[in-house]
């Protein structure tokens, strides 16, 4: 069974990113995958204050919670980030999530599900070349919930059904990119062990 982890990016106080992420979770396990939610306020960060960068550093890091990220994205075959828009980029800690891993991340996919006023098009444009830099494939389709304030109901729950045949799309690609680079990773360990 394919390991997906969704990303939930925002952390402030009263954040809408619960239910696109919520919402993503059940589709993806709907799909058959072994899905966690990773959300980013069980992962108290720092912003990066490390001697050395991820890519160069010889021992793991020391702060507990670095490890416990690191390990969670250690585990996944591929990701799913929501995407909140702040200022035309993504949040900043989604991105401090994402610089404090190198390895880990690797040679696995990642699709995004952006909300917001253009459905966070710009934020989710401007991760693409960084996760390509930590040797992710991004996935084409995305999930783009644009002003999704204006699909609540009375209840102030979102009303999902528009979203539903972009987000079979996006996941039947992070599907097919999930089992291949999985098996080439595969591939892999013998090739490194031998090296
Ligand atoms: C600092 C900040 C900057 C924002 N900038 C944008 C923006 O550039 N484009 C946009 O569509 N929405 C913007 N918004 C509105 C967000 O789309 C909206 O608040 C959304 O709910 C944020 O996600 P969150 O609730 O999960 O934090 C901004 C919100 C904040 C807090």
């Amino acid at each position: 069974m394919l390991k997906i982890k969704v990303v939930l990016g925002t952390t402030r106080q009263g954040r809408f990113g619960e239910q696109p992420a919520k919402w993503i979770v059940e589709k993806a396990k709907a799909k058959g995958l072994d899905v966690e939610l990773l959300d980013l306020r069980d992962y108290p960060l720092p912003f990066f204050d490390e001697p050395v960068s991820p890519s160069m550093k010889k021992e793991p890091y020391a702060n507990p919670v670095v490890a416990q990220w690191t390990a969670k994205i250690a585990e996944a075959d591929g990701f799913i980030f929501t995407v909140a828009e702040y200022n035309h980029g993504p949040a900043a800690a989604l991105k401090n999530a994402i610089d404090y891993v190198a390895d880990e991340w690797h040679k696995k996919p990642v699709a995004f599900v952006g909300y917001g006023t253009v459905g966070a098009a710009r934020a989710v444009d401007q991760l693409r070349p960084i996760v390509t830099e930590q040797q992710m494939a991004p996935m084409r389709t995305a999930v783009h919930m644009v002003a999704p304030w204006a699909l609540l109901d009375e209840k102030g729950v979102l009303k999902t059904e528009s979203f539903d045949a972009s987000a079979e799309q996006m996941l039947d690609q992070l599907i097919w990119w999930a089992e291949a680079l999985k098996a080439a990773r595969e591939k892999d360990v013998p090739a490194i062990a031998a090296a």
